[in-house]
């Protein structure tokens, strides 16, 4: 039996490490999460309790996250501010979370030489043109675009720096847009998921042409707990399920799951510089550490999720209205 840390794990994706963790595994795992707007203490709800303490706190606050340190084997590091149209918005937490807090967390797995497994994305690529039939791979140039995915960038070049520089055992994953239960209803899916189920148009910015390569939670879970088991120090593995679709065919997709007209949603006001196009090859996680994707069927996981936010409206109905009012003061 291990003993991990998660940062983040009442967020989305990490609230489904979790999850995951205890039911493939013998490990105890210790959350690590502040419950900012984001976070969700009910999105562990029912995890035995033996093998699950939760500690609200900051990932920036060093002395907690050393004494943290100190009683566990090894660290997933998902805490981080991850919403673009916030970075948008408000730059400063992006820089205090997911730049400072993630120095913090390398300070101390120096310290108490701790394996440290990093959480980012592919957005710290850029963007790709449409037409291109280029994918993302682990020699692509660092290229970020908003204040969020620059400071998801500094995080993974800090990262690097500790392992090159003072040996820190860490690994890196940059996977692309995640689906499924539990996602906080300002992102797109959801958004639009309980747009419907609440009488209101989806809203597709601008044309709607933007690509995004989803993959299911429950994927990335299970390659983050690979490259934990068998990564190379030192490596980054991307991680990708070859979804890619137009926000638009998503948008037409819902509607169509939730028996409302194809044409039923709205145009808004575009990102301020709004990504084109992610793609990811993920050979090198396949070739190398054996991974393989679970669910290859997207319309059959976004039915599931649709199915998931009708039956749960108590989890997210509460953010909902503020979340809306946030959008509409954007013309978004
Ligand atoms: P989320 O916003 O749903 O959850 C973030 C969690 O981190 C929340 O529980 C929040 O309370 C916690 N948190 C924020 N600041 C903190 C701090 N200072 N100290 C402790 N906890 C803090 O995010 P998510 O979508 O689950 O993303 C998790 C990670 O995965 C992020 O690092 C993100 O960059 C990365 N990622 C996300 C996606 C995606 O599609 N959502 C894709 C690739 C990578
Ligand atoms: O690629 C990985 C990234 O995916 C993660 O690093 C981020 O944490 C995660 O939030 C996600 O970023 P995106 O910006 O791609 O996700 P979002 O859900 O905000 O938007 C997805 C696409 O949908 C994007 O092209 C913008 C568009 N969109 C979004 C919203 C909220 C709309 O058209 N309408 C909307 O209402």
């Amino acid at each position: 039996m291990a003993r991990l840390l998660v940062t983040g794990g009442a967020g989305f994706i990490g609230s489904n490490f979790v999850h995951h963790v205890i039911e493939n595994t013998d490990d105890h795992v210790t959350v690590l999460d502040k419950l900012t707007y984001a976070g969700n203490r009910a999105s562990l709800a029912g995890l035995p309790e033996d093998r699950l303490t939760f500690v609200q706190g900051d990932i920036a606050d060093a002395a907690l996250v050393d004494e943290l340190f100190a009683g566990v084997d090894s660290v997933v590091h998902y805490a981080a501010e991850s919403h673009n149209d916030n970075s948008l918005h408000d730059p400063r937490p992006f820089l205090d979370t997911n730049i400072i807090g993630t120095y913090t967390l390398l300070e101390a797995a120096r310290k108490h030489d701790r394996r440290l497994h990093h959480i980012s994305t592919d957005e710290v690529y850029g963007d790709l043109e449409l037409d291109d039939p280029a994918k993302f791979t682990e020699s692509t140039p660092y290229n970020p675009s908003s204040p969020y995915s620059s400071t998801k960038a500094g995080s993974d070049l800090l990262v690097r720096a500790w392992v090159r520089s003072f040996g820190v055992r860490a690994t890196i994953s940059n996977c692309s847009n995640n689906y499924g239960p539990y996602q906080h209803v300002e992102k797109f899916i959801p958004r639009q998921i309980t747009n419907v189920l609440r009488g209101i148009r989806p809203k597709l910015y601008g044309k709607g042409e933007n690509v995004r390569d989803w993959i299911h939670a429950d994927d990335h879970s299970s390659a983050v707990l690979t490259i934990l088991d068998r990564g190379s120090i030192g490596e980054t593995y991307l991680i990708g399920a070859d979804g890619e679709k137009d926000n638009k065919t998503v948008v037409e997709l819902i509607l169509q799951l939730m028996g409302e007209p194809a044409d039923a949603y709205d145009h808004v006001t575009d990102r301020a510089g709004h990504d084109l196009r992610y793609a990811i090859d993920s050979t090198r996680l396949r070739t190398e550490l054996g991974w393989e994707p679970r669910f290859r069927d997207f319309e059959a996981g976004l039915a599931a999720t649709i199915d998931w936010y009708r039956s749960n409206e108590d989890w997210w109905a509460p953010a909902k209205d503020g979340v809306e009012a946030f959008y509409a003061s954007k013309g978004q």
